[in-house]
């Protein structure tokens, strides 16, 4: 008797070791093994290892499933940290969300911008890719890691895709200097002294030149006015 409880019990011991083995996922969800999902990330600044404060910059994280099930890309979370302490953020970038399905064996190009605010001159730039597999169980795997420079905007430089903008201060420009040509110009005739200040100057002993010359002639626009208006009464 005592000799076939033994047995039993060994066996029921091997068979649920067997049954443990063959499926490690079943034991809890913290022994769910992430799956071979292969990240490799490429920035696309001209200069390497570069990325530019204040405008943006793009790097694209090409997923390559080894899984022999189908993996879910959700998001695209990325951190810009302390080169000496990595737990330091300095800047938690905007994340991007995808709905990606990569097959088995299959790849996926994820594309990522971000535009950084920085005082800093060296940061490390982390990229983390969140994906689920077929049961819905989360992952999430650093695509990136590495410390960069970062190069500030010129402070004046041509820039070809600003040409729209180039071209309409160009165009404001212009007017405002046919504005100022017809305004200013000698073809108009010399406006009528406002009658006040002339007696006003020759009291002062004054000649010549007005006393509200000074003025600009927007503000004496309504001194004119009245003027002419004075002078259409009087007659
Ligand atoms: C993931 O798959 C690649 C390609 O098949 C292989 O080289 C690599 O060793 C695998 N990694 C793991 C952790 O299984």
């Amino acid at each position: 008797m005592v000799a076939l409880r033994w047995l039993t019990q060994t066996a029921l011991a091997s068979v649920a070791t067997m049954f443990l083995a063959a499926c490690p996922g079943t034991l809890g969800d913290e022994q769910v093994a992430t799956p071979n999902l292969s990240l490799a990330t490429s920035l696309t600044s001209k200069i390497a290892s570069t990325i530019h404060n204040g405008e943006k910059n793009s790097l694209v994280v090409n997923a390559k499933n080894n899984d022999d099930q189908v993996l879910l890309i959700e998001r695209i979370r990325a951190y810009l940290v302390d080169p000496e302490d990595h737990e330091r953020v300095i800047r938690t970038l905007e994340p991007a969300r995808f709905t990606t399905k990569v097959h088995a064996t299959g790849e996926a190009n994820l594309a990522y911008r971000f535009v950084p605010y920085l005082d800093h001159e060296r940061v490390t730039l982390i990229v983390n890719v969140e994906f689920a597999d077929k049961a819905g169980n989360k992952f999430s795997k650093t695509a990136y890691k590495e410390t960069v420079s970062i190069v500030e905007p010129p402070t004046f430089g041509f820039d070809p895709q600003l040409w729209s903008i180039y071209l309409m201060f160009g165009v404001v420009a212009l007017g405002l200097g046919y504005w100022a040509a017809d305004l200013f110009g000698g073809s108009k005739p010399q406006k009528p002294k406002n009658p006040a200040l002339a007696a006003l100057d020759d009291a002062r002993g004054v000649s010549g030149e007005s006393a509200d010359d000074w003025v600009p002639s927007h503000h004496q626009a309504p001194l004119t006015k009245k003027t002419k208006s004075a002078k259409k009464k009087s007659s």
